[in-house]
Parts: C-alpha cells; structure tokens; sequence
C-alpha cells in the first residue's frame, strides 16, 4: 500500500435505497442476515476501514427499518433520503448535498454487497491514486454476466459502461463487468451528475453514465480488476442469499480451521461472524453456532448441536444440545438430548444431561442434572445431585418462584420441588417425594404415601392370567443383584451405627 492511499477519502456513499423487489419480503432486504449479521453492516464495515472524512448512507425503501439498524449501531452515519428510485445516478445525487465542497475522492459502495472487503476498496483507493484518475471502477471477469453493466474498453481506459439492457449484441459478449462500487475524483462527480439523463431503455438516471462523462472530459478513468468474483455479487433474491450464506460460511469455518479449530464435517457446521473459538475447539457434524457464542480450548462441541450466544468453558463437551443466552464452565458435560434455555449457569465440572431441559437455573460447580429434568428459576449450590424425572414446578399458573438448593443436597428420582422452596445444604429429599415445605439443612425429606400390599391379589383378581401363572411358579426369590446390593448397604449401615 502506498503512503497516499492511508490519507481518507472525503466520502463513502453507500446506496441502499432500492425496492429489493425480488426479496418478496416485509422486512429490508438489507436486514436480512449473511452469517448472522444484517447485510448493511457489512456495507458499513467495510466502508469505515477507508476511516472516510464522511459516511453517508442513501435510505428509500423501508427506511424506517434501515434507519433503525443506523441509529443503534452506526450513530455517525449521515442519512440521506432518496425520495424517489430514478437510479443510481440519482441516488448519489440525494447525497451530494451532505458532502460540502469536497474536491477530494468520494467512494460509491451498494448496501446488498455483503463480501466487499476494507482491504479491496483501500486497494481501489490506492490504484485511483497511483493512475492520477478523475474515476476508477471495481470490476471483476465472470462467467456469466447477464444482467450487469459491462467495461467498454478504448485501450487501456474504460471508455464507458454500458447496462445489459442498453447493450449491443457484441457488447454484451463482454465478460468484465461493473460491481458499482467505484472511486470519484469529487468535482468530477458533481460536474458528470449535473450533466445526466434519463435517456436509455429503464429511464434512469445511470451513475454509471458519470465515467462516459469523465473520459469525455479527457480525465482517467481505470478500472481495478479483483479476481475475488464473490466480492463484487449483490443479492437480489432469496437464492442468491443462501448462496452468499454458503460462501461467507465456508470461509468462516475456513479461518476457524487455519486457526487450529478442528471442524469434523465443514458442510454441515454453520459458524457465524460474531462468534469466538480458540484452538484445538472441536466441533462435529451438523453443529450451528450463532450469535456471540464463544467456546474455550479443548472443548468439543456437537454432534447435531445448535448454540447462540452461549459460552462454552475449557475442555466442556455438549452433545446434541440446543442452547441459548447461557454458561457451561470449563469440563461440563452436557447433553445429549438437553435443552438450555436463557440463564442457564452450569459450574465447573458439572453436568447437565439426557432429556433435561434448564432455565434461568445457576448449578454450582460439580453438581449433577444427568436425566429427565425440567430445572427452572433453580439456585443449586455445589456438588448437588438432582435424580431422574425431577420437577422444579415453578409455575402456579400465575407466579413464577425460584427454589434453592444448598451445597450437597440430594435429591431421590421422580421428586417435585414446589417453589418457592428453600432446601438446605446436606440436605436429603426421597424419591417419588412431592416437596411443598422447606427442608431444614442436614435433614431428610421424605414426602410420599407409604407402600401398602394386598398379598395375592393377583389370584384373587385375575386368576388363571399369565401374571397369576407367574406368581404360582415363582417361590419368591430375591434376585441376587438386589439381594446382593441389600446386603451391601444393611453392612453399611451397622458398620455406621458401631
Ligand atoms: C447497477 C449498475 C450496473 C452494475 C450493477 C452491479 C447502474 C446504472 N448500473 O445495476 O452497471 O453492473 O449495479 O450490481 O448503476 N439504488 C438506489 N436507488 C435507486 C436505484 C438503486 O439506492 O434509485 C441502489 C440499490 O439499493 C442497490 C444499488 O443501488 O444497492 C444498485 O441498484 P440496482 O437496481 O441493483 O442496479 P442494477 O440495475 O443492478
Ligand atoms: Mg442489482
């Protein structure tokens, strides 16, 4: 990069006035997302690595969306209403007024070209420069250029562009075509946009139509050719966008990769651009990460894993997991087949398991969900163990309450904790328990109807059935394990209470 180019252009116009028609959408065309992001703020982004003296962004359609997304996330911007769509020339037109008497360069970028780059329009800035032009024009050679305008060349120079519907036959053979991003010489811009008309086939005033004008005029006008082709396609549709989706992923996941990420199965890992790995990640197949989600070295992620805006700690692995707002610190497990919904705090070590749904529920650092839980508005403090096909009912059908939890409380299978609900630390709660009063620290809960047996009932009630049968053949024998795990804990037991 020469020295010059590192001075700021006076201008970024970026143009995102247009119907975006073939979206068939409610929403702006230039909300809609590429790996996660509205396309704007892409066209933004971009346009702020030229640091311009003044970024001005031309609004029409929609504007009350797009003017939104400005406000809250690009407060400098000027905005400038294009109050009727006669074309791109008349768009920069709009903007003229809002640049002063700038006689210095005046970049033109669209709102719908999402992979531009900083680094191709500085390097566009620089070739203006560098060829002294009164206008130079990022072009690129494809393979099929229906549609846009193309490079009529005179030599070297481009001697104008001509739009695909104003194009001669042999014209449109012409495979360099204009991305419509392109660097001004200021006066020469204001001069060539004051000069044009309407006269071709759509009526519109072309600003295309400004670089005739300059070489007219005896100024430069060069083009810079990128051999990135993707860095110069608009969206028009839905099928360019899940194209352009495809693209932007795979060399996110592309980077992620290079950068000591082991990503299994590329096709099927969806990373977008807000997110945050760090090396030896491994992430397996039909995993989607999104949003602000970050995950930690070591930790392994997915198969079949959807996380947003979580945050994954060191050697933590999640499963067939979808999560979302929450924590998971470093050498949790999770899933497979759980649900994390927002505030969800899983401490170090700790576990959340199959078929267990979370929400807005701290558990301590090694404490254990491990089965068929529904765990909401839970303060679970250290090595807790909640058992199989636990309930935090925390719902009266009109409050929602939290229950709480201290350090080591265990909690048998099948027990609904009614909030709101205190149980303290050491505490023991027994399976099938319905718990509506707060259990005390150290104690044992056990809130349950007893075991009540009607000896031969089955010969009574359903007499000469297989389980009659059954019960005739059998001499009441424990099974060993069971007897053998009874004996086991009755030794134990007296073993204690020496
Ligand atoms: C334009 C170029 C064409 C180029 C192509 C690249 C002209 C005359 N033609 O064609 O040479 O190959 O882009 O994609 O410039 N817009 C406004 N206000 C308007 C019209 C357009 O803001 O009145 C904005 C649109 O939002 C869009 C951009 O300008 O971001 C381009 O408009 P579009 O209608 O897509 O231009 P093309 O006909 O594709
Ligand atoms: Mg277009």
């Amino acid at each position: 990069m020469t020295t010059s180019a590192q001075t700021p252009v006076s201008a970024v116009i970026v143009l995102a006035a247009g119907g975006g028609t073939r979206m068939k959408s409610k929403s702006s065309k230039l909300l809609h997302p590429v790996a996660g992001r509205a396309m704007l703020s892409y066209a933004l982004d971009a346009a702020q690595a030229l640091e311009p003296q003044k970024l001005v962004v031309v609004v029409g359609h929609l504007r009350e969306q797009v003017e939104e997304l400005l406000n809250e996330n690009y407060p400098l911007v000027t905005i400038v209403e294009q109050p009727v769509r006669n074309g791109t020339g008349g768009a920069v037109k709009c903007a003229i007024p809002a640049l002063g008497e700038t006689t210095r360069e005046v970049v033109v970028t669209y709102g719908d070209v999402p992979m531009l780059t900083g680094e191709t329009l500085t390097e566009l800035v620089a070739a203006h420069r560098e060829s002294r032009n009164a206008c130079t024009v990022l072009t690129a050679v494809v393979p099929d250029p229906t549609g846009y305008g193309r490079i009529v060349r005179d030599g070297g120079q481009v001697s104008r562009i001509v739009e695909h519907k104003d194009a001669t036959q042999e014209e449109r053979q012409i495979r360099e075509i204009n991305s419509g991003i392109y660097v001004f010489d200021g006066t020469v811009l204001r001069d060539g946009l004051a000069n044009l008309t309407p006269d071709n086939q759509q009526g519109e005033l072309y600003l295309t139509d400004v670089l005739g004008y300059a070489r007219e005029h005896n100024g430069n006008v060069g083009a810079y050719i990128t051999d990135d082709i993707w860095q110069t396609e608009g969206v028009n549709d839905r099928v360019q966008l899940a194209r352009m989706n495809a693209e932007v992923n795979r060399r996110i996941v592309e980077r992620w990769m290079l950068d000591g990420v082991t990503v299994v199965d590329p096709k099927t890992t969806w990373i977008e651009a807000d997110v945050d790995l760090e090396s030896d990640v491994t992430i397996l197949p039909n995993t989607q990460l999104l949003g602000a989600t970050s995950v930690a070295t070591g930790a392994v992620i997915g198969p079949d894993t959807t996380l947003r805006d979580v945050e994954v700690g060191e050697n933590a692995h999640v499963i067939r997991t979808h999560g979302e707002l929450s924590v998971i610190n470093m050498d949790a497990r999770v899933g497979p087949f759980a649900r994390l919904r927002p505030g969800t705090v899983l401490g170090v070590g700790g576990k959340i398991g199959t078929f267990v749904e979370t929400k807005n529920a701290q558990i301590g650092d090694g404490s254990k969900v491990p089965h068929l839980c529904y765990c909401g508005d839970a303060f679970i403090g250290e090595g807790v163990n909640v058992g199989a096909g636990t309930i935090f009912a925390n719902y009266d059908g009109s409050h929602k309450s939290p229950t709480h939890l201290g350090d080591h409380v265990f909690i048998g299978s099948n027990t609904v904790l009614v909030a709101p609900l205190n149980i303290g630390a050491g505490a023991f709660v027994a399976a099938g328990s319905a718990v509506v009063e707060d259990v005390p620290p150290g104690a044992l809960a056990v809130a349950r109807g007893r075991e009540h047996l009607s000896t031969d009932w089955v010969h009574r009630k359903r007499a000469g059935s297989p389980a009659s049968d059954a019960a005739n053949e059998s001499e009441g024998e424990i099974h060993p394990a069971v007897a053998e795990a009874r004996a086991k804990l009755l030794e134990e037991n007296q073993e204690d209470d020496q």
